[in-house]
């Protein structure tokens, strides 16, 4: 494997980035969608074997206290090879030293806990979707 981390968004294709997202089952969106809200991220991270774009992970922040992981995601022939340790590492390294929140897909939590993150008891959301949320396992 050839590993390349980038910092920003210039050099993705938005299709390739949306597949990819899509591989990992995370909610897929037009790459028109992901385009326009990886721009507007905070940070982003994205992960190359050679040319192959195969993760991305990005985050919402104030900058001062307040962070929102989003879109966390390694192509599955990827996954469980210590990839999801460094997309993770180095989004937090971008990160204020404040409070991170993110949505844990139902069966992750603990690769989430092996960084610091604990489970929140009154987490609320607001879903446009909130049944395809319910279905995932993740709204009561
Ligand atoms: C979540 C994801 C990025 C993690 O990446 P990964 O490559 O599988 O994780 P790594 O191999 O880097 O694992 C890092 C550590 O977490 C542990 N871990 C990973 N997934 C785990 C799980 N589901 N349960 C328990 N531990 C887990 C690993 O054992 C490893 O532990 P170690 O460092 O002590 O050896 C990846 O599985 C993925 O893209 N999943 C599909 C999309 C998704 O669910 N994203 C999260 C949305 S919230």
């Amino acid at each position: 494997m050839n590993l390349a981390v980038e910092y920003n968004c210039g050099g993705i294709d938005w299709e390739e980035l949306a597949c990819v997202i899509e591989a990992a089952g995370l909610a897929p969106h037009p790459p028109e969608t992901f385009r326009k809200a990886f721009e507007n991220s905070f940070a982003v991270v994205f992960l190359r074997d050679g040319q192959r774009l195969i993760g991305c992970a990005r985050a919402l922040s104030d900058a001062v206290v307040q962070s929102a992981l989003y879109d966390v995601a390694l192509l599955p022939e990827y996954q469980g090879r210590g990839l999801g340790r460094t997309l993770l590492e180095e989004m937090l390294r971008q990160l204020p030293d404040g409070n991170t929140i993110l949505y844990a897909s139902p069966g992750k939590e603990p690769f989430y806990e092996r960084f610091g993150f604990g489970r929140l008891k009154t987490g609320m959301g607001k879903f446009s979707d909130p049944e395809r949320v319910r279905q995932r396992g993740m709204l009561e």
